[in-house]
């Protein structure tokens, strides 16, 4: 979340400007206020009542406007701003930043900063690979400026190569990591996610609705306050996070050897994945096929699955292990149960047959049961905020630990 935050939008003139009303959507849907400086080049592209309309402030452009409230623009953007982000950044604004060139509001507002400051970079790949461009990069990188790489792909120009400008949703994945507080430095978290699947045949399996989506935003939300971050994933549509190192599973056995390989070198293991308790006894070589003439019944035999949280429960040491409930009915007895038999240090426990709650749904309802017995019920919120709960626990841990 980004409320509270103000970050500066520099939009320079590159034909990925469009992207940039996109940037300015996700991030005030984040909290953050946005305070967008167009360069003239990107004016060119784009009215600014775009901009204003998306961020709802005024957009800033020149320098030299009559100056009110005894503010001089440029100063007050460049000590307001939590971060500057650059989006599309130019070669040419880029060249005349990386040169000390300060002759528009955009590139003084830059040199006038202490914030951090972030390029997305968008140019055809002539223009990016060209030695000119990669030593004013490398110059600015030096100096502690961040780059987010541009993908590549088939540009704007027709010519396919890197170049084309980061996509909206990681930018402001990344401006999100860059403001976070690091409280989880150091720290080595395995989190597992998601469903497994069991194989009937080649062609069948079973499995349940987990969709992984707790897990992935657990992951970016260690990740981004610092920790290491080993994402042990059954099979869900999600993409990877960036900077988490995604161990790819089917099955629960696979789960199980995973978590074993991680588990003595972790500080942290979160079991959010929704692993099969039960696997067909045997998964059949060839495609099972339907016979007629034959009773219209299949009896498969299922035998159980090792029980993950239970066995890294008995061998925890120093480890903190947080387990998840999903329930239909009587969950603080079943989730009160488990994390005594699992020796967890809390549970998060949800009643999936309840409206925003659960499997496949962006939000939850949670309720937090902790050793001591304490039981702190949340209302219905995002994924991404019960992460951030979920973490400031985990931090709290720790610091009392210490
Ligand atoms: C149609 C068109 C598309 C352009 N696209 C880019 C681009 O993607 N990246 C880039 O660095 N320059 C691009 N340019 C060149 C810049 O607009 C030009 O270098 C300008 O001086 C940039 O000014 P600014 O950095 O102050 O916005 C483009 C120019 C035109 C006419």
């Amino acid at each position: 979340m980004l409320k509270g935050k103000t970050i500066i939008l520099g939009v320079t003139g590159g034909i990925a400007v469009y992207k940039a009303a996109d940037v300015v959507s996700r991030l005030k849907k984040q909290g953050a206020n946005v305070e967008v400086i167009m360069t003239d080049g990107a004016m060119e592209f784009v009215n600014p009542l775009t901009f204003q309309t998306m961020s709802n402030n005024p957009v800033h452009n020149s320098m030299f406007n009559k100056i009110e409230k005894f503010n001089v623009e440029h100063i007050s953007l460049a000590q307001k701003a939590d971060i500057i982000l650059v989006a599309p950044a130019t070669a040419n604004t880029i060249g005349k930043i990386a040169n000390g060139i300060a002759d528009n509001l955009l590139t003084t507002v830059i040199m006038a900063s202490n914030a951090k400051i972030i390029f997305a970079p968008a140019m055809n790949t002539a223009m990016y690979t060209n030695p000119i461009f990669q030593s004013n990069m490398k110059k600015l990188e030096d100096l502690g400026y961040e780059f987010i790489s541009p993908g590549v792909g088939i540009l704007a120009c027709g010519d396919y190569g890197a170049g084309k400008m980061a996509e909206p949703e990681y930018i402001v994945e990344y401006i999100r990591g860059a403001l976070m507080e690091k409280d989880l430095l150091g720290q080595r978290i395995v989190i597992t996610a998601g469903p497994t699947i069991e194989p009937i045949d080649p062609v069948r399996y079973i499995t349940n609705h987990s969709s992984g989506k707790m897990g992935y935003s657990l992951a970016r939300e260690a990740r981004d306050r610092g920790a290491e971050v080993v994402l042990i994933s059954g099979p869900t549509h999600l993409s990877p996070p960036d900077g988490v190192k995604v161990v790819d599973i089917n099955t629960t056995v696979e789960m199980f050897d995973e978590v074993g390989r991680y588990f003595n070198d972790c500080d942290v293991l979160i079991k959010s994945a929704a692993p099969s308790d039960y696997r067909p006894e045997k998964s059949m070589e060839n495609k099972i096929k339907k016979k007629d003439g034959e009773i219209d019944e299949l009896n498969i035999k299922f035998v159980r699955n090792p029980d993950i949280a239970e066995y890294f429960g008995a061998k925890k040491e120093e480890q903190i292990i947080v387990g998840f409930a999903a329930e239909t009915d009587n969950l603080y007895e079943y989730a009160s149960k488990k994390l005594k038999k699992k020796n967890f240090n809390f549970i998060v426990a949800n009643d999936v047959t309840k409206r925003g709650a659960g499997f496949k749904s962006d939000t939850n309802i949670v309720t937090i049961i902790h050793q001591s017995g304490k039981i702190d019920e949340y209302p219905i919120m995002s994924k991404e905020s019960v992460a951030k709960i979920i973490m400031d626990e985990i931090s709290n841990i720790i610091k009392n630990k210490s």
